[in-house]
């Protein structure tokens, strides 16, 4: 795992974009597996305009969600769907062949997590793109998720389902969500973990330079050889 600072999170953004497009630019095919979120909600805008504005060939680019909240449906403006929907999927005009999301609305959510296991085991992800939680976690690996974790569901923390309302006008009960496993983020072939923001800096201390223990999800990152924690002055204020 290497750390990257950056002054600012625009730069930050923009060396996450960079990543991607090498990515891309070496191999089309590329599959790449992203978190919504706030932490990478510039870097999508940045990507999308870079793709555009250098002509990159994205049509055999292949996209996977990360996670989503169970039972959310997907054109709730809150669901990490509609997140991909309105910043990946339209602007890109990605073809249904080419991204696989989580159906949370499904009635057989053990199905939902043999199919993402599946996609994942016949499109190994490339590049990853990943934030960090108020309490350490990663997607919805919350703490306590074993590193060798593939597709699940999972029970919701307090601190997810009380800082997740931040993404809905209106409050939501959530309390399940599902989740690409740390198992298969160590098998990606790079990760990008982004932060941004005071708010960040003591768990992404926690994460860099505390302990490898699967009570604080995140500290995961200490053990991928091609890992990156891309972080602004703020979040890295803490390590130094
Ligand atoms: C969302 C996800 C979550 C977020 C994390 C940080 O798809 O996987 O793990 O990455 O909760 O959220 P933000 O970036 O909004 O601070």
């Amino acid at each position: 795992m290497q750390i990257v600072k950056h002054e600012t999170h625009q730069e930050s953004s923009q060396w996450v974009v960079d990543q991607i497009i090498q990515s891309l630019q070496a191999k089309p095919d590329s599959v790449v597996c992203m978190a919504s979120g706030h932490s990478p909600a510039l870097a999508c805008e940045l990507l999308i305009h870079d793709i555009k504005f250098k002509k990159i060939d994205c049509s055999k680019l292949f996209f996977i969600g990360l996670d989503e909240w169970v039972g959310m449906p997907p054109d709730d403006s809150g669901s990490c769907k509609y997140f991909f929907d309105q910043n990946i999927i339209r602007p890109l005009n990605l073809l249904p062949h080419q991204y696989h999301f989580y159906d949370s609305l499904s009635n057989n959510l053990e199905e939902e997590c043999e199919k993402m296991n599946e996609i994942i085991a016949s499109h190994p992800i490339d590049i990853m793109v990943v934030g960090i939680g108020m309490n350490g976690h990663i997607g919805f690996n919350e703490p306590g998720t074993s590193f060798a974790s593939k597709a699940h569901v999972a029970d919701l923390d307090e601190t997810t389902t009380t800082v997740g309302q931040k993404y809905f006008t209106e409050a939501k009960k959530l309390d399940k969500g599902i989740t690409i496993g740390l198992g298969q983020l160590l098998e990606a072939k790079k990760v990008l973990l982004i932060a941004n923001g005071e708010k960040k800096a003591q768990v992404i201390k926690a994460a860099v330079r505390g302990e490898i223990t699967e009570s604080f999800p995140a500290s995961v990152m200490q053990l991928h050889s091609n890992g990156y924690i891309t972080l602004d002055l703020e979040a890295g204020s803490l390590i130094g």
